[in-house]
């Protein structure tokens, strides 16, 4: 015989999208899925103006090659990151350390277009080897991208666009890499990103073994 188990329901709160404006899905989204990495994205406009802002809306998409992807939310006028990595195809991705979490945000700023968020900042912009946009020194890890594809999600006020980006160059700070490659998370010490004003860092980490499987039982093995 089986042993009985009680099954407490836990009361959700149901949420239909259409339901709710398109600001409170995003904070619903947005409290939901974190913390959120940031792609701190370099580009450049036609006209040679350097561009820097943070994105939330980022992640890693394969390895083979190598892809990364971002999201921009629409906006009007569009924002500087998505013309010109439109117009030019290629950005670098540069990963925010705690060291330079205040000078990241001080780049979200409304800035107009053609002002040079890497001075507002205080960082500074080493050229790219293989792509025109400059990296930021002071970021432990930057990539340097090709864009491969951009897809307009959506064409609604909080709707958006999809940048899927190809890493031709990876610079890795030589003191947080091993002869494996293996990055040191905590010398690393990337933030993410929670919602509205909070941030978290990496430090309270905790490690688990993906568990070999009984086939046979179609539980995990002893
Ligand atoms: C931590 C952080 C994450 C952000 N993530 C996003 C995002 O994923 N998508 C987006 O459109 N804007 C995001 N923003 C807002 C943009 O950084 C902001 O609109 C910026 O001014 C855009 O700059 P640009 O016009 O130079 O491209 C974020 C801001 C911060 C501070």
């Amino acid at each position: 015989m089986g042993t009985a188990r009680r099954c407490a329901i836990i009361e959700n709160v149901i949420i239909d999208p259409q339901s709710i404006p398109a600001p409170v899905a995003y904070r619903v989204l947005t409290g939901a899925i974190i913390p959120r990495p940031i792609g701190f994205i370099s580009s450049i406009s036609t006209a040679g103006d350097v561009n820097l802002a943070p994105f939330s809306f980022f992640n890693a998409v394969c390895a083979e090659p190598p892809m990364v992807m971002f999201a921009t939310t629409n906006r009007d006028p569009a924002k500087d990151t998505l013309v010109n990595v439109t117009e030019t195809g290629d950005f670098v991705v540069n990963i925010v350390s705690r060291e330079i979490a205040e000078k990241m945000n001080l780049t979200a700023g409304d800035y107009p277009r053609g002002a040079n968020e890497f001075a507002i900042a205080g960082l500074t912009a080493v050229p790219g080897d293989l792509v025109r946009p400059p990296r930021v020194l002071e970021s432990p890890v930057n990539m340097e991208c090709k864009v491969r594809q951009i897809i307009q999600v959506s064409s609604k006020p909080w709707g958006g666009h999809l940048i899927l980006g190809e890493v031709v160059r990876f610079h890795v700070r030589d003191s947080i890499i091993d002869g494996d490659l293996l990055i040191d998370s905590a010398m690393l010490d990337a933030i993410g990103r929670i919602s509205g004003p909070s941030y978290s860092t990496i430090r309270d980490r905790f490690d688990m073994i993906r568990p070999a499987i009984d086939l046979a039982n179609l539980k995990p093995a002893k």
